[in-house]
């Protein structure tokens, strides 16, 4: 018996990285999953491998900042699989750079698919979720940059901070209408996914070269390395499971000591 057994599960930016991993997990635990992303050919390829290995998996193409969008997504969803138990706002953008060479544009367009995108999520999920009336859990990505400040990522950390104040809000308002749903944010630290090969913005306000994620984890990680996306999706799954039923509100930082202190690292 899967840890998710029978339960369908709907993630957004499933493609890649993190939530390519959630998909994987959710599958291999006997969930059914529904993948969104704008990566239609990632995403595709993902639903076939799963759906080889066994597991049932549907790719759906969404832009998770168009509000037409997503009654049609979450309703095919519901229509593919009969339910919906497992939400993840798991799509995101990182535009690194300084606040005072940030673009309003830039600004803007990070918020609509960090906290809009979320945001959308739980106002588009939870009332299917309550039709099936089995109550539910969501999942808000953040990061620790939603924790703690950080230069050169002050609109990121605003959007990931915002994020950890939805979740928190959402999971007091379903709890208020007794719906079963609890909504908890997952704050990963330095992740391998390929977030770090699109921070780059070469002429733009930002960077000039991606970013290597073991360089950065081993200067400012106390454990001395990044996590894998696997490393991540454990805490998703243990979130998105039945173990975690007393869990709402919550906050559930994976960042190898990140955001414990610093240490002072042996030559
Ligand atoms: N990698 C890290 O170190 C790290 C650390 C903390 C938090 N996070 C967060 O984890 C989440 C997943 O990031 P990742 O590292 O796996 O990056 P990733 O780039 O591998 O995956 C993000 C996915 O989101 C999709 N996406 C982007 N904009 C979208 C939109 N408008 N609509 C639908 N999909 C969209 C992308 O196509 C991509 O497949 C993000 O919210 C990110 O901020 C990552």
């Amino acid at each position: 018996m899967g840890q998710v057994q029978g339960k369908v599960a709907f993630v957004t930016g499933g493609a890649s990285g993190i939530g390519a991993s959630c998909a994987r997990t959710f599958a291999r635990e006997g969930a059914s999953v529904v993948i969104t992303d704008l990566s239609d050919e990632m995403g595709q390829a993902l639903a076939a491998e799963i759906n080889a290995a066994g597991g049932r998996a549907t790719y759906l193409h969404q832009d998770v900042t168009d509000e037409a969008g997503w009654a049609p997504a979450i309703a095919e969803a519901v229509r593919l699989y009969g339910r919906l138990d497992i939400l993840v706002a798991n799509a995101g953008i990182a535009i690194f750079g300084s606040a005072l060479d940030m673009s309003l544009a830039d600004f803007r367009r990070q918020n609509a698919v960090n906290i809009e995108g979320v945001f959308l999520t739980a106002k588009y999920g939870i009332p299917a979720m309550r039709q099936a009336g089995n109550g539910g859990s969501i999942i808000m990505i953040s990061s620790v940059a939603g924790l703690r400040g950080s230069a050169n990522l002050a609109g990121y950390s605003a959007s990931k901070g915002a994020v950890r104040l939805l979740s928190r809000s959402i999971a007091l308002e379903c709890a208020a209408a007794e719906d079963g749903i609890r909504c908890n944010s997952v704050h990963p630290g330095i992740i391998v996914t390929p977030i770090w090969q699109k921070a780059a913005t070469p002429g733009g306000g930002g960077l000039n070269a991606a970013l290597d994620p073991n360089e950065m984890a081993r200067a400012a990680v106390p454990l001395g390395k990044p996590a894998e996306a696997q490393e991540i999706a454990n805490g998703v799954l243990f979130l998105a499971s039945d173990a975690s039923a007393h869990m709402t509100g919550s906050e559930l930082v994976i960042d190898g000591g990140l955001t414990a202190g610093s240490i002072r690292r042996r030559a």
